[in-house]
């Protein structure tokens, strides 16, 4: 399967992953710039991404925990979720999530 990393600047990255796969591990394997500075306990948000409006759909709700980082991330939208939260399924392929400014 594949996931999509859309940078800063726009540059699009597609990266091969697995199933079980941590989105936040993924992504730093790729070098993108998300700390994930609490190791995915759910106290930092700095492994905030934006995904795309038909990824988002298919992604587990997230917990009142994260929806409350995510209160504290900067630049949040409606489609924002915390990297560090999503395992990658089959139904996950091609996912695409933006790294916020
Ligand atoms: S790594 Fe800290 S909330 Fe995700």
């Amino acid at each position: 399967m594949i996931v999509r990393f859309i940078a800063r600047d726009g540059t699009v990255s597609t990266v091969a992953a697995n199933p079980g796969d941590r989105l936040l591990d993924v992504a730093q394997a790729d070098d993108q710039p998300l700390e994930g500075t609490c190791e995915g306990q759910l106290a930092c948000a700095t492994c905030h991404v934006i995904v795309d409006a038909a990824g988002f759909l298919k992604l587990q709700p997230a917990s009142e925990e994260e929806e409350d980082m995510l209160d504290l991330a900067h630049s949040a939208t409606r489609t924002s979720r915390l990297a560090c939260q999503i395992r990658l399924t089959d139904a996950l392929d091609g996912l695409t999530v933006r790294i916020p400014a």
